[in-house]
């Protein structure tokens, strides 16, 4: 098999090596990269000058892409990227950096929060496929947590409690919690809250992990404070040192990490450089719970 994974850093991320991105994969190495990514979780590929179509391509042989379509608080005039990217770079239409007061880089910070990407889609991302094109001189890593470990090492009454709970996503919740609030009426609309089950269980190995992310709002049914005391206990429990890996960037790199069975976060970088990510995504399949009426 020509697709090689070696562990890196805790049991859940690995380097792939012995595969080309830029050209079509065999059978074989996708079936081999879905392996890896069921037993890992984050996989790193090393060295691949992709350009937009090969990360689309690529992208594409493993399933279906989710598009990104009314995320940001870029107006569609101001769309660096086609939306079958998720542009998280820090650079508008011109690919100039935006300014440091820019509410589309102030909503971006967001990112900085341990989050899982789309948790604020009532069908949330499966995979998501970022690509560095450009990175800053320091900082900017991403860092990944492993929820199946956090599942795993919750004391008995606390998996009890999390089982069949059924929480609140929206990203109003997560820039709230950074002090960013003034949204329009119609990103508020825009952005109203879906609902997801609080544990996953992944459908190929029948591991469970805590679906967790910093959109998580409320638990149906509980007052907000508790419901977010517990939530933030949660994150806390999950993101010991322990269960999470540091990516450390070089320019051709892309990682590829499981949704449903991890999250992340990047970490500062000076405001006025540069920083070119794009994300492909691929779609989940169902959503995780019955929205409300
Ligand atoms: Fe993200």
């Amino acid at each position: 098999m020509p697709v090689v994974t070696r562990q890196i850093g805790p049991c859940f991320a690995a380097e792939v090596e012995g595969v080309d991105l830029t050209t079509p994969l065999s059978r074989q190495d996708i079936a081999a990269i879905h392996a890896g990514m069921d037993s890992y979780a984050v996989l790193v590929f090393h060295d691949q000058p992709l350009t937009d179509d090969q990360q689309l391509a690529f992208t594409r042989s493993l399933g279906d892409i989710e598009h990104a379509i009314g995320t940001s608080l870029r107006a569609p005039d101001e769309y660096r990227l086609p939306t079958t990217f998720a542009d998280v770079s820090n650079l508008d239409q011109h690919n100039r950096v935006f300014t440091r007061e820019d509410r589309r880089r102030l909503f971006g910070l967001g990112n900085r929060l341990w989050h899982s990407d789309s948790s604020f889609k009532v069908i949330p991302a499966k995979y998501s496929l970022l690509h560095a094109r450009s990175i800053p001189s320091r900082g900017g890593n991403t860092e990944f947590a492993d929820m199946r470990a956090a599942y795993d090492t919750l004391d008995p009454e606390t998996r009890a409690q999390v089982e069949g709970l059924v929480s609140e996503h929206s990203q109003i919740f997560s820039r709230q919690q950074l002090g960013f609030t003034d949204f329009t009426d119609e990103e508020r609309a825009r952005f109203a809250p879906v609902r997801q089950t609080l544990v996953r269980t992944h459908p190929v190995t029948g591991r469970k992990s805590l679906y967790l992310s910093s959109h998580a709002g409320g638990i149906v049914g509980w007052p907000v404070p508790e419901a977010r005391a517990f939530l933030r206990d949660l994150v806390e429990h999950a993101t010991q040192r322990q269960f999470v890996y540091a990516h450390r960037w070089r320019v051709g790199d892309l990682v590829m990490w499981d949704n449903r069975q991890t999250m992340h976060r990047a970490r500062p970088f000076p405001a006025d450089e540069p920083r070119d990510m794009r994300r492909t995504t691929l779609a989940g399949e169902s959503p995780t719970a019955v929205q409300a009426a």
